[in-house]
């Protein structure tokens, strides 16, 4: 059965779906009410019981196959690489759990992870899931202060940390930058465990920090079953951008996850019980937590962790090499790390340097995939490249492409009633482009709640559209029911695969004493999809041609949000165009900016303001590659 008759199906009997799906998870009492009740807070599974972490690992070695390959982990960093069996990972990962209930973490507690990519991660994930806590990973590309306010929000018991990661060119000191959040902090933790990597180990607090080894020794051969926990308690919280600088953090299920996780694993990614699958993400993005993490395991397959870049660390052809050293058979990244391998390799001459005969498709998400690159991966690799669009809140694809048809545009995946709707609401007829909404109910593994705010959830993303989920994508549906997905409608930009929001960098930039009001739009970009640019008016006196203001901005940014904002461009102008309401007008400035022809908007309060802005901003800036601190010329006041 094609994906079009199972999204058919899927729609037309929920119930008989989700219910069939259920049997790919081991329930400790399986559910006897299968879709959510219409009011109240929506449950799937509802009164089922089980452990996430059992149907990753010990199901698995129970049914024989503790000797088969779990997680395969590659540092291009430091050039370590480990395997662990299904056996080897299910020991670990009950000496962590373990050594988590000794330190006082029980069922519903946080244990925040804020790690690099090595496999004490995977293990302190499903630990948490072993022992029914939440656990909160924390991109290390976040600064402390990010690190501090999920700290503030989650509220976490324990903290596992390393001593330290790599980016190209500099060392990240993870435990310095824990130090510093929990300063600021407002939060009583009772340890931050440390996993002390030899390029640079952390000087351990007494009494607070402990020794990841030690205490993994000293909890050597604990046996700890795995708690049972509800369909409905919170397996993880994941922070994601929102519209405020308030975190917005994405509370997961573990009943639905599951579910839902295993069906895509098989049905959209064609993965199976033995296959070497490689979601070349990060575990601090949802696409880690789904799809290096839980998804993998759950079916039984072999996952790869890999520390390092697509290219760099040390070539184009990283990618590749372990490809083809693993046998991957389905590979996962972002459309911005093929762009980036094309740049470095356009002719393929690193592909062709290895055997990827295992390799069946490769999928790509996080942001829009541009034909040329979807062409030119096709033409290198000679296997179907296939989109899936999704969010931090959905947790599974909404929309897939298909590699049995090689058709890479999305389809809607089962559950999920893609519609576009007007201003008003209304259905946009097939190719007329709208907002991107989700009729209700959404599926199993969606989020339905945003943590320690009740009522944020519905305020966010129900209320926009009544009985629909407002995805904040704008696109279109085409004939043939492809989905296209266009970028955006709120402050939301898309930076190199990662989700940022323009407002909370405006926030940040807004503190400098040399500030007026700012605005941050993103640009387009060749390599990173789009890249955040500052319009900055200075305040009354700041001197409009002191270049020291726009470094100050880009080092300020960095330090209270991170490097991961990639703000490299401040432009000082004269003055935002605005409407009559005092809205300044966003889109304007980037189209402005962008060199397009734009005509003056109705509502706008002040056209001159437009007109100038028009001259100051006819050269685009340069782009610096990795230095920070450029900007275009000094506007006059
Ligand atoms: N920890 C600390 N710093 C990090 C980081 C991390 N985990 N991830 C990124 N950064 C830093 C980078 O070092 C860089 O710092 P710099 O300004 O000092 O150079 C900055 O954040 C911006 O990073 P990025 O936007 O990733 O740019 P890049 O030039 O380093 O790399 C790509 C470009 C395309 C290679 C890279 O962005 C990439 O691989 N993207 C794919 C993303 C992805 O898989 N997303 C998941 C969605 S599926
Ligand atoms: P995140 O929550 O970080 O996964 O980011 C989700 C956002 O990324 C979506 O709302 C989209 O704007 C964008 N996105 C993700 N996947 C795609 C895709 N395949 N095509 C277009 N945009 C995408």
């Amino acid at each position: 059965m094609g994906l079009a008759d199972t999204h058919r199906r899927s729609l037309e009997d929920s119930a008989a779906f989700w219910s069939k799906a259920s049997k790919l998870i081991a329930w400790s009492r399986a559910p006897s009410q299968v879709v959510p009740e219409s009011s109240g807070r929506w449950q799937w599974f509802a009164d089922g019981r089980l452990n996430t972490c059992f149907n990753a690992l010990d199901r698995h070695v129970i049914a024989g196959h503790g000797d088969r390959v779990a997680l395969v982990w590659e540092s291009a960093m430091t050039g370590a690489q480990e395997r662990f069996t299904y056996a080897a990972l299910q020991r670990a990962v009950e000496v962590c759990a373990a050594m988590l209930v000794n330190l006082g973490v029980g069922h519903g507690d946080r244990v925040v992870i804020y790690m690099p990519m090595i496999p004490e991660a995977v293990i302190g994930m499903l630990a948490c899931a072993r022992i029914g806590a939440v656990h909160s990973v924390v991109f290390g590309g976040f600064a402390a202060p990010e690190l501090a306010a999920r700290l503030d929000d989650a509220g976490p018991k324990v903290i596992l940390t390393a001593s330290c990661g790599f980016e190209p060119g500099r060392v990240i000191n993870y435990k310095e930058l824990v130090d510093e959040a929990l300063a600021m902090a407002d939060n009583d933790i009772c340890a931050v465990v440390v996993k002390q990597r030899p390029q640079l180990p952390a000087k351990l607090q007494p009494g607070r920090d402990l020794d990841w080894n030690a205490e993994m020794e000293a909890h050597a051969g604990a046996k700890l079953a795995c708690v049972d926990v509800a369909s409905g308690d919170p397996l993880y919280i994941l922070y994601t951008s929102g519209t405020t600088g308030r975190p917005k953090g994405v509370v997961r299920d573990n009943g639905g996850h599951a579910v839902a996780l295993a069906w895509s694993m098989r049905h959209i990614f064609g993965i199976e019980a033995g296959d070497v699958w490689w979601a070349a993400s990060d575990i601090g993005w949802v696409v880690g937590h789904s799809y290096i993490v839980y998804a993998p395991l759950l079916i039984g397959a072999t996952t790869v962790l890999y520390e390092g870049k697509p290219v760099g660390t040390p070539d184009a052809g990283t990618f590749w090499r372990i490809c083809a050293r693993h046998r991957v058979t389905g590979l996962f990244t972002a459309p911005t790390a093929l762009r980036a391998i094309r740049r470095a390799d356009e002719d393929g001459a690193h592909v062709r340097e290895q055997v990827l005969d295992a390799l069946e498709a490769l999928f790509v998400a996080g942001e829009r995939l541009d034909d040329e690159t979807a062409t030119w991966a096709r033409n290198v690799l000679g296997v179907p490249v296939v989109d899936n669009w999704w969010q931090t809140e959905t947790g599974w694809p909404i929309t897939a492409g298909s590699r049995e048809t090689r058709a890479s545009g999305g389809r809607p995946t089962p559950g999920f009633n893609v519609v576009v709707l007007d201003a008003n609401g209304r259905d946009v007829p097939r190719g007329g482009e709208g907002s991107i909404c989700l009729r209700l109910p959404l599926p199993p593994g969606v989020t339905t709640a945003i943590w320690n705010d009740p009522d944020r959830f519905a305020s966010e993303y129900l209320t926009a559209y009544p009985g629909y989920y407002h995805t904040g994508d704008s696109g279109y549906i085409d004939d043939d029911g492809t989905v296209q997905v266009l970028g955006r409608t709120d402050d939301v930009i898309n930076v190199a695969g990662h989700r940022l929001s323009t407002g909370v960098l405006e926030g940040l930039l807004a503190t400098h004493h040399s500030v007026a009001e700012c605005a941050v739009v993103g640009l387009d970009d060749p390599l990173k999809g789009q890249v955040p640019h500052a319009f900055i008016v200075l305040k009354n006196g700041a001197d409009h041609q002191d270049p020291a203001v726009a470094d100050e901005l880009v080092r300020l940014v960095r330090a209270r949000f991170g490097a991961v904002a990639a703000l490299r461009e401040v432009h000082v102008v004269a003055a935002l165009p605005k409407t009559r309401s005092g809205k300044v007008l966003r889109r304007t400035i980037r189209d402005v900016a962008q060199g397009q022809t734009v005509d003056t908007p109705p509502t706008i309060e002040d056209p001159s303001v437009l007109a100038v802005l028009k001259t100051q901003l006819g050269v685009r800036p340069a782009k610096s590659a990795h230095n920070i601190g450029r900007r275009t010329k000094g506007a006059a006041p």
